[in-house]
């Protein structure tokens, strides 16, 4: 048996699509253009292809995009002060932050400095209690894409046995909030954890977020699970691999995301989707 690749790229193009059409109706309807901030700060590559492609995908949907690159020396008070900055630009209805922060800035008081109105990645203090509370306003856009994904299957999540791997606040606790409000008795693995193997064997849906690469074996997964890849991992060779060991899992589980071409085009389309949602609460649409 083979899995069924649950193709991110597609997914994203579709919702590309539709985000397209929402910010020409907010245009038209509300004389409202959605404007997004990204903000990066150093020069790391990684960081500056993230950056560069949110900035080509807000061109085009139609979404305002205003860059910010500052230099790595920068100070935790001057991005502090950018920030306030955007919080009141008008045109701004998204704000983020490309993380990691060069290590003198303190992450934590940048993120609390995004007004939680603006806040399109979902970190804020604010935005992170709305979501455990389990009624979010802003939603993480790797975890948001991940659900609409398991979603895509047209598979019901309500009792089944979920397992994060990583407990990062971008992706694992996050993903793993969505995961129980939508009635799945979810686990989250971590560094510590006791036969984690034996924890994920156990999984209906498994969500990969370790960041190394092809962690999650093929006997590690149950047969006909779902397997959702977050890892994006650069080889010595140059190679893009997930935390799945994708050609051998494919054998064993019942759906799978590739990568690249999975989880990383959605977290894109639902940052669009994100600021244009902002945009609409601003219009009061
Ligand atoms: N760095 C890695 N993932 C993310 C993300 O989703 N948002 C931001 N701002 N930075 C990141």
């Amino acid at each position: 048996m083979s899995a069924l690749i649950i193709d991110g790229k597609a997914l994203a193009l579709t919702l590309r699509e539709a985000i397209a059409q929402g910010v020409q109706e907010l245009v038209k309807t509300a004389g409202i253009k959605p404007g997004l901030a990204a903000v990066l700060v150093g020069d790391d590559p990684a960081s500056a292809v993230y950056v560069r492609n949110k900035k080509l995908a807000c061109e085009k949907a139609g979404i305002f995009p205003q860059e910010h690159r500052l230099p790595a020396s920068t100070t935790q008070e001057s991005l502090v002060t950018l920030i306030h900055q955007l919080n009141g630009d008008e045109r701004i209805h998204g704000i983020l932050v490309q993380l990691p922060l060069p290590s003198h800035i303190d992450t934590k008081i940048i993120l609390q400095a995004v007004s939680p109105d603006k806040d399109a990645d979902g970190f804020h203090p604010v935005n992170v209690g709305h979501l455990v509370e389990g009624d979010p306003i802003f939603v993480p856009c790797t975890p948001k894409g991940v659900m609409h994904m398991i979603d895509s299957t047209g598979e019901p999540i309500a009792g089944k046995r979920a397992v994060v791997i990583g407990r990062s606040n971008i992706v694992g606790k996050p993903v793993a909030m969505l995961l129980l409000h939508r009635h799945a008795t979810v686990t989250i693995c971590h560094s510590r954890t006791q036969d984690l193997p034996g924890v994920v064997r156990e999984a209906d849906i498994v969500v990969a977020a370790i960041g190394k690469p092809h962690f999650v074996t093929k006997d590690m997964v149950k047969p006909g699970a779902m397997v959702i890849d977050v890892g994006i991992n650069r080889l010595p060779d140059g190679q893009l691999v997930g935390d799945v060991d994708f050609d051998r899992v494919k054998e064993q589980a019942g759906w799978i995301t590739p990568v690249p071409g999975g989880v990383g085009p959605m977290t894109i389309a639902m940052l669009l989707q994100n600021t244009l949602e902002s945009a609409r609460r601003k219009a009061g649409c």
